[in-house]
This record gives structure tokens, sequence and C-alpha cells, in this order.
């Protein structure tokens, strides 16, 4: 499992220029387009091509308030946004997913959990969600 983890991130490591696309379209897009298209898809429908070595494969994007269980038709934004953080919530014990609250915390300060670097952090993960909730059919 954890060999499987530190292959998957080198390989996404690997695959990151193909985010370059589509910078204009505001921010959640344009850290979408660069963090997760890899895996999710440039669409969110789950066709990235890191996917073609993962045994997890992602589900839909564009289908989380369809397909939420609690309301359907719903945009289920705190679960989005646990998912995408992955410090808190349901998956703070690993999963295929990298957790990206850790991550954008240490592009900020190099570890270092100063106010700026948390707000930075969370305007991150909220922007993404923003645009997940945007994308949904
Ligand atoms: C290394 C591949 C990979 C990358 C990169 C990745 N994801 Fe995921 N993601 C997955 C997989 C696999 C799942 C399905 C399994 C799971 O739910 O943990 C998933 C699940 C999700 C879910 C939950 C879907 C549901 O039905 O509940 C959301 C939301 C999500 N990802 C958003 C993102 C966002 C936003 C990014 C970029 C910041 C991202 N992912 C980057 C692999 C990835």
């Amino acid at each position: 499992m954890k060999v499987q983890k530190a292959c998957l991130a080198a390989a996404a490591a690997v695959l990151m220029p193909l985010s370059a696309v589509a910078q204009d379209a505001g921010i959640g897009e344009t850290l979408y387009n660069q963090y997760c298209a890899t895996c999710h898809g440039l669409d969110g429908a789950g066709e990235g091509p890191l996917t073609q070595i993962m045994v997890d494969k992602p589900s839909d994007l564009r289908l989380l308030s369809a397909n939420n269980p609690q309301v359907a038709g719903e945009f289920p934004m705190l679960h989005v946004i646990h998912v995408i953080d992955g410090r808190t919530g349901l998956r703070a014990h690993g999963g295929p997913m990298p957790t990206y609250g850790d991550i954008f915390m240490s592009e900020e300060t190099g570890d270092r959990e100063t106010y700026g670097a948390v707000l930075a952090t969370r305007g991150r993960v909220l922007s993404l969600a923003m645009y997940l909730e945007s994308i949904q059919n």
C-alpha cells in the first residue's frame, strides 16, 4: 500500500504539466487543472491519465450533487472540503487521494504554521470545492 502511494505521487509529479491549460477561469479551476486533473480528468469525469495505473478509480466529480446520500441534488460542500483537505473527516486516516491540506500548507510555509499560511490553505481548498460545485450536472 505504501509503495503504491509513493508510485502514484511520483507519477503525479511527472504528469503535472497537463495542468498548464485554462489558466484564466478562476482560482479553483486553475488549481483543479494543476493538482486534480491527472486523476479526475480535465472535465471531472474521472478519466485522468493516472487512472490507467490506479487500482481505486475516482468517481465522476460532476455527479457529487446528484449522488449526495444525505440530500439528493444538493452539493455536499462539507464532505468535499474534508476530502480535499484530507487532514480532517473520514479520510484523515489515509486513502488513494493525496491530502491537499498538508500539500498546500507546506507549499505556503515550508511547514511553519503561520496564520497567513492557514488562511491561504483554507482558501485554496474552498476555491477547489466551489469550482467543483460549479461543474455539477
Ligand atoms: C492520485 C490520484 C488523485 C488525485 C491527484 C486527486 N484525487 Fe480525488 N480521488 C481520487 C480517488 C481514487 C478517489 C475515489 C476514492 C475516494 O473517494 O477516496 C477520489 C475522490 C475524490 C472526491 C470524493 C468523491 C466522492 O464521491 O465522494 C473528491 C471531491 C475529490 N476526489 C476531489 C479531488 C480534488 C479537488 C483534487 C485536487 C486537489 C483531487 N481529488 C486529486 C484520486 C485522486
